[in-house]
């Protein structure tokens, strides 16, 4: 069954160069998915270079705002979507049953495996289970379970697309031959940097990267000693590390720093960039891409406009029109914090999507 599915995504000799390339200590069992969506008959998406993947990782209480950021990627994607998703056992029928439940024109976009939260044979899982948020330090593993993707977005849980996916994706066309991840940095300025000041081990110089957002290109990091250093490095580590696993992907590219792509704020727009004043500029200019509702705003009443955006969605019926029922109500919505921080600047939440939004001729599923 699985290998039914997983060949078409690759022709065979991918499949043996990845597997010589994986020293045998660090491949981990081959994973199958506990679920899979259906490929929709006659559809080649699985095989069109198109395709993007996504991939996250569900845990505790992060079920609805994991539905709900695959709803803003669906919405707005001119593209195949193939979601790799790392679900605990306790969530993950639920999790398959509301993308089920999506209506047959989103369906058609997608293809989805769920996978349980997996760990290197050889580690101490609960350790890593419990490093920062629950389940987080999954993404550090993927590449090795994943054998058969060559490149993913991987976000946390609390992020939601206000562009279309593929338009992050094309950051990959800009890497370097070695650079095999691409990220954007935890801050805009010394002064209110958390690493500069604070961190008590080595980081992405000079302001750190912010982990919630990442292009990887897992090829690249199969070929790197990626995984064996992330692991040196925790031993090492260990007793500095605040963050969980972003704080070893800052130390990794410390010493790694040619393997990283940096791309702007914009990708991963978060309270920081707006909650004192308004320090991401690139997002001031082009709008937000993504935003990234970090330490919980998207559910509570700290930054509003964070969680006005993911409301909006979250109420967003699919095949609902998205103009009337997601823009305007997105600017309704936003209008009504207008009195906050974030809220002064609430065009950022909306330009890109009201770009997308006003020139998209056939807003739904045009291929
Ligand atoms: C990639 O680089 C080109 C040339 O510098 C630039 O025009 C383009 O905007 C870049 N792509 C992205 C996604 O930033
Ligand atoms: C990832 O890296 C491999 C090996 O360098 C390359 O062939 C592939 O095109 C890259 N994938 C993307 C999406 O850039
Ligand atoms: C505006 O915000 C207030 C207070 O949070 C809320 O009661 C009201 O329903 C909101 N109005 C709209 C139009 O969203």
């Amino acid at each position: 069954m699985y290998f039914f599915v997983i060949l078409p995504l690759l022709s065979l000799s991918f499949w043996c160069t990845i597997k010589k390339s994986i020293p045998a200590e660090l491949h981990g069992p081959a994973l199958k998915p506990v679920f899979e969506g259906s490929l929709p008959e006659n559809n080649n998406f699985l095989h069109s270079a198109d395709a993007v993947h996504l991939s996250l990782v569900a845990c505790g209480d992060r079920l609805d705002e994991s539905i709900v950021l695959l709803k803003s990627a669906v919405l707005l994607t001119h593209q195949p979507l193939i979601f790799h998703l790392f679900v605990e056992d306790v969530l993950q029928k639920n999790f398959r049953d509301q993308l089920e439940f999506w209506p047959d024109e989103f369906k058609r976009k997608i293809y989805y495996r769920i996978f349980p939260i997996s760990y290197p044979s050889d580690q101490n899982s609960n350790e890593w289970r419990k490093l920062f948020k629950p389940c987080a330090s999954q993404r550090l593993f993927i590449a090795s379970f994943l054998t058969d993707v060559d490149a993913l977005l991987y976000v946390d849980t609390d992020i939601l697309f206000l562009s279309p996916i593929g338009a992050i994706w094309q950051h990959f066309n800009n890497f370097t031959a070695l650079q095999s991840t691409g990220l954007a940095p935890e801050h805009e300025d010394a002064v209110t940097g958390w690493y500069n000041r604070f961190a008590r081990h080595p980081y992405y110089e000079p302001l750190g990267v912010n982990s919630g957002v990442m292009l990887m290109n897992l090829t690249r990091l199969r070929k790197s000693n990626w995984q064996s250093a992330i692991l040196e490095y925790y031993k090492i580590y260990k007793m500095y590390i605040v963050f969980g696993d972003q704080d070893l992907i800052n130390i990794y590219f410390h010493f790694h720093s040619d393997e990283l792509y940096i791309f702007p704020c914009h990708w991963n727009y978060r309270p920081d960039h707006c909650m004192y004043m308004s320090v991401c500029k690139s997002a001031e200019q082009e709008g937000a891409a993504i935003i990234h509702g970090c330490r919980r705003v998207m559910h509570t009443d700290k930054q509003p406009a964070f969680k006005a955006v993911y409301l909006t969605f979250y109420k967003h019926r699919l095949g609902a029109d998205l103009q009337y029922s997601l823009l305007d109500t997105l600017k309704r919505e936003l209008d009504n914090v207008s009195s906050t921080k974030c809220g002064q600047v609430r065009y950022i939440f909306s330009k890109w999507i009201e770009k997308e939004i006003l020139n998209s001729p056939t807003e739904n599923g045009h291929w």
